[in-house]
């Protein structure tokens, strides 16, 4: 008999739809395993004011495929110009779920990211009196911090700092890919929640770098070495209600990834679901995987789990390589084995 895990339907709490073709041509990936998802605003401009989070939202509910529920969890892009008021009626109003802070230039399409924070001072002491989650791309840009270092350094000088200086600000550190950012997670109390993607659980560097640059395995925060990728692996595993899935399902076409200067982002909407359920399943830790995808997540957003159920059956999972889309193909993320597990 084929070995089934039935789990209450998940969520997606960190996730790029893009805009426009792209927009209509992943969406459809994420709706058909996940109920909500947290709207990354790195849009070309950026979703920085209330209104364009709305014009996006429309945009998105537009894009659903016929009859999907699938809800759009919106943020804005915070700015050294962001207007704590508009920020605080987006809240008010149930458009807005988050306000995701991208250090300025650390990743894609992040140039209107903080520089200086003492600028977004006001922003953050008003969400925290409103209880508004600051999504945070944990990592320091400057050139002298090597890569592979700017995790755990932007925690010493970044995070920490605004925690203390901001009391109550609840806080999601967004895909954590090291150690460091497990033992400053488990160390703090339950304001601060933290996701994990389901590529950094199956990935270290040697994947991208070994045997000849393989480009659609960089993304940002780069993976790291593997005694990290365990520490995620335990963390994501442990039942622990701080660690929720944020798959960070990052699409560019094969055109922008495979450049002399390539795009950083790995495409896991189509196959996140199945590489879990055997991530999970090969640590023992099935019975773990409903709180990762899809209790811990509400209960840090305070919002009601989902109804319904996705059922996931140990039987051979087929995806295709890439997907096409009108600006190019697009590779889905490839974990280096055959996946056992499907969504049913
Ligand atoms: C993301 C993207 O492509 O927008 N890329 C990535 O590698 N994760 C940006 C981000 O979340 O860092
Ligand atoms: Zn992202």
């Amino acid at each position: 008999m084929t070995q089934t895990l039935t789990i209450r339907r998940p969520d997606d709490w960190h996730l790029h739809l893009r805009d426009g073709a792209m927009l209509n041509a992943v969406l459809p990936h994420s709706a058909a395993h996940f109920a909500r998802a947290i709207i990354m605003p790195n849009l070309v401009p950026p979703v920085v004011t209330a209104a364009q989070a709305g014009a996006y939202r429309d945009r998105i509910l537009a894009a659903r495929p016929a009859g999907s529920d699938f809800e759009p969890l919106m943020t804005l892009y915070l700015t050294e110009d962001t207007d704590p008021d508009d920020v605080a009626q987006a809240h008010a109003s149930g458009l807005i779920k988050a306000v995701k802070l991208y250090p300025a230039g650390a990743t894609t399409n992040s140039a209107s990211g903080v520089a200086n924070f003492d600028k977004v001072r006001a922003v953050l002491d008003k969400m925290a009196d409103i209880g508004l989650p600051l999504c945070v791309h944990g990592e320091v840009t400057d050139s002298d911090v090597d890569i592979f270092d700017r995790e755990a350094v932007f925690i010493d000088r970044v995070l920490d700092p605004i925690r203390k200086s901001t009391p109550g600000l609840r806080v999601v550190m967004e895909h954590i890919t090291t150690k460091d950012a497990v033992d400053y997670a488990r160390a703090q109390d339950d304001s601060l929640g933290a996701t994990i993607t389901t590529h950094h659980l199956v990935i270290n560097r040697n994947h991208i770098l070994a045997g000849g640059i393989k480009p659609h395995y960089y993304c940002l925060p780069v993976a790291k070495r593997e005694t990290h990728r365990l520490a995620l692996r335990a963390a994501a595993t442990s039942g622990e209600a701080r660690f929720f899935l944020g798959t960070d399902s990052a699409p560019h076409t094969d055109a922008n990834k495979l450049l002399p200067c390539g795009c950083a982002g790995c495409f896991t909407a189509p196959n996140t679901m199945a590489i879990l359920a055997q991530v999970f399943d090969e640590d023992s830790a099935l019975a773990r995987l409903e709180g990762f995808t899809s209790l811990h997540g509400p209960a840090f957003y305070r919002l009601p789990v989902n109804n319904g159920t996705l059922t996931l059956q140990k039987t051979p999972c087929t995806y295709p390589p890439q997907i096409d889309t009108p600006d190019g193909p697009v590779t889905v993320f490839d974990p280096g084995f055959a996946v056992q597990w499907s969504v049913a």
